[in-house]
C-alpha cells in the first residue's frame, strides 16, 4: 500500500522542506511553511492518459495537429494577451488584487464564448443572485452559461459531469477546497490540490479552465511558484484601483509570448476595450513642465507611447534616495551613473525620483533615453518640447544604441501627432520617416541631451 507522506510547503514562495520550520530556507519568510499531506491518489485516476496525448512515444512529424484548436473569447485585447486566443484543453491562471476586476472580466467573456459552447460559471464568492445581478449589469444574457455558487471540488466535479461544459470558469482557486485534504481552504496544499484536479480534467477532457487566483500583498499569488508551474498560462490582471486603467498582462504562456499587454477601462458596465493605449497613456500630460519625457516602448507587437517622470532635487541624506515605479530600479541606478558620468550632471548629491504614468512598465531598452532626459530635464529645470519623443538605448559609455522596430515605433509616433522624435544614429532597419516628423539622429548621450532642451 502507498504511504502516507507529509510534506512541508511555504505559503510565500511554495519552497519544499522535508520539515516544519519557523523561516523558510528558500525565501526567508518567517513563520509560512504549512504541513501538507500528500495521500495517495485513488487508483485509477493516476495513470490514465490524457486524451488527445499518447501513452507512447511516437514521431513528431507524426503529430497530428489538424483540429482547430483556438478560438476567440470575444474579447481583442485578451485574444492578444493569451496569444491569439484560448486554446481548448489549457488552464489559465488569472491573478490579481482584489476587486481589479477579475471576475468581472471572465464573466464578460462568457457571452461570446458560449455561443456554440456550454460554459460553466462556478463562483466561491458570490451567490447565483449576485452573479446573475452582476451578469445583467455588464450585459451578459446567454443562453448556454450555466452558474454555480460553490466550493467543495466534489460538488464541483459533480456538476462538470452533469453540464459537460467546454469551458470552465472557476472563481477564485483560494475558495475552493477538496474535503480530502484537510488543510484550511485557501492554503498552499489546497490551492495546489484543486489546481492539480482541474489541470487533469482540462487535460484529459479537452475543457477549456479559466482560474482566477487571488494575490497576497507582496503581489504574488498564493503559493505562486506551485501554481504558476502547473498551469499553462499565467495572466496578471493589474492597475490603480483607484484609477479605471487595468492592463492585463502574461507571466507564463506555454502558447504564445509573454511581451504583449492588453489594456481595458473599468467602466459603468463592465470592462471596455482600449484598443489604442498610447492615447490613454499620455492623457494629462503637463505642458511647460520639467522632468517629463515621452517614451515609445514595443509592448509585445505593438508600440506604446508612455510618459515618464523624474524629479531631481537635492539630497538631506547621507546617501541620495532612489526610487523607481514603472522602471526597473537597479537599471534607473546604472542610468543615473551614466548620466552622472558622461552627461555631466553632479547626482551623487541629489535624490531622484522616476515614474512611469498610467502603470506601465517600461522594461524595454528603447526606454532608457527617455527615462535620462527626464532626469537631465529635471536637473537642468529645462523644459522638453512637448511634442517630442525620444527612443533609445544607453550603453555604458554614454553611447545611444539601436532598438528593434524602429519605423514601427515611429508611425505610431506620429500617428499619435508628435513632430518631433529623437532615435539613435544607427539604425538597424531603413528608415521610412513618415510625414510631418522631424527625426533627430543622435550618437551619444551629451547630443541627445542639447538636442532634446
Ligand atoms: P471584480 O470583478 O469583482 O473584481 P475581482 O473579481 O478582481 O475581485 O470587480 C469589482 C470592482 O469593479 C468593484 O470595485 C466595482 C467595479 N465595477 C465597476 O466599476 N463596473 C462594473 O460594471 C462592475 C461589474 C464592477
Ligand atoms: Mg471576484
Amino acid at each position: 500500500m502507498a504511504k502516507i507522506k507529509s510534506v512541508f510547503y511555504c505559503t510565500a514562495c511554495g519552497g519544499e522542506t522535508a520539515k516544519w520550520q519557523g523561516r523558510c530556507p528558500a525565501c526567508g519568510a518567517w513563520n509560512t511553511i504549512e504541513e501538507h499531506i500528500e495521500k495517495p491518489m485513488p487508483a485509477g485516476r493516476v495513470k490514465s492518459a490524457p486524451v488527445g496525448m499518447s501513452r507512447s512515444a511516437q514521431r513528431l512529424s507524426q503529430v497530428s495537429t489538424d483540429r482547430e484548436i483556438r478560438f476567440s473569447t470575444g474579447i481583442g485585447e485578451l485574444d492578444r494577451v493569451l496569444g491569439g486566443g484560448a486554446v481548448a484543453g489549457s488552464l489559465v491562471l488569472v491573478g490579481g488584487a482584489p476587486g481589479i476586476g477579475k471576475s468581472t472580466l471572465l464573466l464578460q467573456i462568457c457571452n461570446s464564448l458560449s455561443t456554440g459552447r456550454k460554459v460553466l460559471y462556478v463562483s466561491g464568492e458570490e451567490s447565483e443572485k449576485q452573479l446573475k445581478l452582476r451578469a445583467e449589469r455588464v450585459g451578459v444574457q446567454p443562453e448556454e452559461l450555466f452558474i454555480l455558487s460553490e466550493t467543495r471540488l466534489s460538488d464541483i466535479m459533480e456538476a462538470i459531469e452533469e453540464v459537460q461544459p467546454d469551458v470552465l470558469i472557476a472563481d477564485s482557486i483560494q475558495t475552493l477546497y477538496n474535503e480530502l485534504n484537510e488543510a484550511t481552504p485557501g492554503s498552499v496544499s489546497q490551492v495546489k490540490d484543486c489546481t492539480m484536479t482541474l489541470m487533469q480534467l482540462s487535460k484529459s477532457q479537452g475543457i477549456t479552465v479559466f482560474v482566477v487566483g487571488h494575490i497576497n500583498k507582496d503581489g504574488a499569488i498564493a503559493g505562486p511558484k506551485v501554481l504558476e508551474h502547473m498551469v499553462d498560462c499565467v495572466l496578471y490582471f493589474e492597475g490603480d484601483p483607484n484609477s479605471a486603467y487595468r492592463l492585463l498582462r502574461a507571466a507564463k504562456n506555454r502558447f504564445g509570448s509573454t511581451n504583449e499587454i492588453g489594456v481595458f477601462e473599468m467602466g459603468d458596465c463592465g470592462l471596455i476595450e482600449v484598443p489604442n493605449p498610447s492615447q490613454m497613456l499620455l492623457d494629462g500630460r503637463p505642458e511647460g513642465a520639467s522632468g517629463t519625457c515621452v517614451a515609445c516602448v514595443m509592448e509585445g507587437t505593438r508600440p506604446v507611447l508612455a510618459e515618464v517622470q523624474a524629479l531631481v532635487s537635492k539630497t538631506t541624506f547621507n546617501v541620495p534616495r532612489r526610487t523607481a515605479d514603472g522602471f526597473d530600479f537597479n537599471r534607473a541606478a546604472l542610468l543615473l551613473a551614466v548620466a552622472e558620468k558622461r552627461g555631466g550632471m553632479k547626482l551623487n548629491v541629489f535624490d531622484a525620483y522616476i515614474n512611469v504614468i498610467g502603470g506601465l512598465r517600461l522594461d524595454e531598452p528603447g526606454a532608457d533615453l527617455p527615462v535620462v532626459l527626464a532626469v537631465a530635464s529635471s536637473y537642468r529645470d529645462q523644459v522638453i518640447d512637448h511634442e517630442l519623443v525620444a527612443i533609445g538605448e544607453i550603453g555604458l559609455t554614454g553611447e545611444i544604441r539601436s532598438v528593434s522596430h524602429i519605423n514601427q515605433r515611429l508611425a505610431e509616433v506620429a500617428r499619435l501627432g508628435f513632430k518631433k522624435c529623437i532615435i539613435p544614429k544607427n539604425t538597424s532597419e531603413k528608415l521610412e520617416i513618415p510625414e510631418g516628423l522631424t527625426v533627430y539622429r543622435v550618437k551619444n548621450l551629451r547630443e541627445a541631451i542639447e538636442m532634446a532642451m
